[in-house]
């Protein structure tokens, strides 16, 4: 994943002790998104003396300090060191995570969730009565254009919610929204870049299709992607009628957009994002 320009890190990674100023925080998994994290967040004004990472890899983990200067700890110093604890690891991966984090008296700390499906009451059941906040969030966090939802557990106050939105603003948007709600924002935003790049994989495919150089079909899809992005940005219009301008009667446009109705895609996307819905809801699950 390509990830902010870093040549402003120090060489070094300073240890010193937090003087409480900022909270040190410790991402735990530092694999994709929690990769992305870190990288945002030091373009985003903090510091690499303010991170840590845990990272069961040694060679990972020595790469990760050397690109981002920020240092790889065991999990007992993240623990013993860190005001805020951010799980990344995979939903999977989260039982014995949480069995080696039970015993290190994580109660004084801020517990941020990153994991799609886990409800905060498994943190809360495992770990004692910790404030916990679920997040949500996406991978455009490593170019600062997350979009994250964040939810308060049942010990989280007004002010981890603040820290916590604090922390995310450095990588994007942020939205608070009840716990009830993040199975779908997992299945919309959270899983979302993948539909995009996948729409325009295929969109790229049909370039190639219809005789045009892979490089060539590459740029125009990705400048039309990127520009549709911006007005959907800028202006307040619907899509619905953005694509409309676009879409003249009797026109190369609405041939297509038959297609599309014919194939049933729009369907699809709905079904799609349904059965996404649905893999979160079971991932947490297994866990009650
Ligand atoms: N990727 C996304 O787009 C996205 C978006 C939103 C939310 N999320 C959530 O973010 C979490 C991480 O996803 P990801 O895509 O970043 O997965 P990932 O790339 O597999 O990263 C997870 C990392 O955690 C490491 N790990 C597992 N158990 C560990 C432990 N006990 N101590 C230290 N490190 C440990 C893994 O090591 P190994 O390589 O050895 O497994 C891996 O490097 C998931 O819960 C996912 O639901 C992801």
């Amino acid at each position: 994943m390509t990830a902010f320009d870093q040549s402003d890190l120090p060489d070094t990674p300073d240890t010193e002790p937090n003087d409480q100023a900022t909270p040190i925080i410790a991402v735990l998994g530092a694999g994709k998104i929690g990769e992305a994290l870190m990288s945002g967040l030091l373009h985003g004004g903090h510091t690499a003396d303010e991170l840590l990472f845990t990272e069961r890899h040694p060679e990972r983990a020595a790469e990760l300090t050397e690109t981002y200067g920020i240092r790889g700890v065991e999990i007992e110093e993240a623990a013993q060191r860190a005001d805020v604890l951010v799980v990344a690891v995979k939903p999977q991966d989260i039982e014995p995570l949480l069995e080696t984090l039970a015993p290190l008296g994580a109660s004084g700390q801020l517990v941020v969730t990153l994991c799609a499906g886990l409800p905060t009451s498994l943190f809360e059941n495992r770990l004692g009565d910790v404030p916990v906040v679920r997040v949500m969030p996406n991978t455009p966090m490593v170019v600062g254009e997350a979009m994250s939802a964040i939810s308060a557990g049942a010990y989280a106050t007004p002010e981890h919610m603040a820290t916590v939105e604090k922390m995310l603003s450095c990588v994007g948007q942020v939205v608070e929204l009840p716990e009830t709600q993040l199975n779908a924002v997992t299945a919309l935003s959270g899983s979302g870049p993948a539909y995009f790049f996948y729409l325009v994989e295929a969109m790229i495919d049909a370039g190639i299709l219809l005789g045009l150089p892979r490089a060539i079909a590459e740029k125009l899809i990705i400048q039309s992607a990127v520009g549709s992005a911006k007005m959907l940005l800028d202006s307040d219009a619907h899509p619905v009628i953005l694509r409309e301008a676009v879409t003249s009667p009797a026109g190369t446009t609405i041939n297509a957009i038959r297609e599309l109705e014919k194939h049933g895609v729009r369907a699809a996307l709905l079904a799609a994002i349904e059965a996404a819905r649905d893999r979160a809801v079971e991932l947490g699950k297994a866990h009650e």
